[in-house]
């Protein structure tokens, strides 16, 4: 793949911006400075440096972030930073089918909800993860106003109508993992579903982090805020039911 080609694809600009880029010795692949936009390189495992940054080719993107509490999942948020501030300037640009879109994240979190959000260019990946019938489960961690009660995690398993639907919503799982807080595996992703649900089990959330998707926990390495590349083997957990 031509070099300019490789730094068009992973965001870096327009072609005729990442031709430049080359040409003014801004980039390195394998240490040395390359001088010419044409030149080849084998783009798979390739890491290469603009400006001395350090850049892993990745033909399709699919990122962890732990989502800090006040900010957007939106790319207009309305009141807080949108998580997309959060990532580097050319996961935001990567071109697809011809449109600068940069990764997307896949299913929301609200803006006071912290913890494992997923996001991807790729949009067979993120069909899949939010596909109401792959039921991919999520898990909440909830710290609740009042102590739990036994009879609110029987309703939260047993199901409960929220008010857009007549059919009642169960979680997957949920257990008390303390005097006020729940662990909620929910299967569907309906707006603001934990919250509406712990309220109509007749309790109310105070905090909400999602800790896990599918078999993929969130890495207890990475601090609020900070994001990283899914490895092989997560995208496999990601894949398998847990
Ligand atoms: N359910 C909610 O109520 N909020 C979230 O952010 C995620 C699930």
């Amino acid at each position: 793949m031509r070099a300019d080609d490789i730094l068009f694809s992973q965001g870096f600009g327009t072609r005729r911006i990442c031709a430049g880029l080359v040409e003014q010795g801004h980039v390195r692949i394998g240490g040395r400075v390359v001088e010419d936009p044409a030149q080849e390189f084998e783009p798979q495992g390739l890491v290469f440096d603009v400006d001395g940054v350090a850049w892993e080719f990745h033909d399709k993107a699919y990122l962890v972030l732990n989502k800090p509490a006040g900010t957007e999942c939106s790319q207009k948020p309305s009141t807080y930073p949108s998580v997309y501030t959060l990532l580097p300037g050319p996961l935001r640009q990567r071109p697809n089918k011809g449109a600068v879109q940069g990764v997307q994240a896949i299913g929301r979190l609200d803006a006071d909800t912290t913890g494992l959000l997923l996001l991807s260019d790729d949009g067979v990946f993120i069909h899949r993860m939010t596909s109401p019938k792959r039921h991919v489960p999520k898990v909440y961690e909830v710290g609740t106003k009042h102590p739990v009660t036994p009879a609110q995690v029987t309703k939260l398993q047993a199901g409960v109508v929220l008010d857009d639907d007549p059919k009642p919503v169960r979680a997957a799982a949920c257990e008390a993992t303390g005097d006020q807080s729940l662990r909620l595996t929910l299967l569907e992703g309906k707006y603001h579903q934990v919250k509406r649900m712990v309220a109509a089990a007749g309790n109310r959330v105070e905090t909400l982090h999602r800790s896990r998707i599918g078999a993929f926990e969130l890495p207890a390495d990475l601090a609020p805020g900070q994001w990283r590349w899914l490895r092989p083997d997560d995208l496999l957990l990601l894949s398998r039911a847990p």
